[in-house]
């Protein structure tokens, strides 16, 4: 994921010009985070949430502050983002752990320094885990559910296929939409993010990622849907 490593600021005036429409989907998570600290009873300890591929936290820094957390962990392959991301999170009144690896592996427990993983309440990923192939997604929603607690929530942000639509076909509308649309970025930038996009973007298609969740013991429901038939957000809970 040397992109991420090297263009670090190029995906900043992405997100800064809401070209991937983070504004929309920090509002649905917001929501959804309130409703299921609303729906819990008044004494259930605090949760922890871990958080696959956190990026920089300059979109939810402002929003994680506000939760009433018993810890946060942030998790991402780029060893870079981690120090912004914990300078997004200074203050705030809960502990923070950072960790650089990969999300499958922690959803496998299979993290060398995380020997025996305890189970977390809130698992929150954005925009990472489109780049696994469909056997690795369901590998990781496995994971996932087995590391998650009963009334746990899992909050999966990305990019995916609408039902139909070839990995061909999506590829060549995202790429013709970052070389038609993304114009706040030079002309090399947007061919650093197509080389991206192209080499590693696999996202999943609706229906089939859905039929999966099913198979790893999720109950999927979609929360939020970006203009462009491609971002989109799910909470899936232990069915
Ligand atoms: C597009 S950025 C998203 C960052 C942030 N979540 C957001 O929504 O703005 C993708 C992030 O996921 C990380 N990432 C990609 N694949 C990963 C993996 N297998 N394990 C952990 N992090 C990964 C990248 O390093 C990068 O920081």
């Amino acid at each position: 994921m040397d992109f991420f490593a090297q263009q670090w600021t190029t995906y900043r005036t992405v997100v800064d010009h809401d070209l991937m429409e983070h504004q929309g989907l920090r509002a649905a998570l917001s929501q959804a985070l309130a409703a299921w600290f609303e729906a819990r009873s008044a004494d259930a300890p605090a949760p922890t949430l871990v958080d696959l591929g956190c990026g920089d936290l300059a979109q939810l820094g402002p929003l994680l502050q506000g939760l009433p957390l018993a810890s946060y962990t942030g998790l991402d392959l780029t060893e870079a983002v981690l120090p912004l991301a914990a300078a997004q999170l200074e203050g705030a009144v809960f502990p923070r752990h950072w960790r650089c690896g990969d999300l499958l592996a922690w959803a496998q427990g299979e993290l060398a320094d995380d020997p025996n993983p305890e189970p977390v309440d809130l698992i929150h990923s954005s925009f990472a885990v489109h780049h696994l192939a469909d056997a690795d997604k369901l590998a990781w929603l496995e994971g996932c559910r087995r590391r998650i607690r009963p009334n746990g929530l899992l909050l999966w942000a990305d990019v995916f296929r609408p039902a139909g639509e070839t990995l061909e076909a999506y590829l060549q509308r995202y790429l013709q939409r970052v070389g038609q649309g993304w114009l706040v970025l030079s002309d090399a930038q947007r061919q650093l993010v197509q080389g991206h996009v192209g080499q590693f973007d696999i996202p999943a298609e609706r229906g089939v990622i859905e039929d999966l969740a099913a198979q790893a013991g999720w109950h999927w429901q979609w929360a939020w849907q970006g203009s462009h038939n491609a971002e989109a957000m799910a909470v899936l809970t232990p069915a």
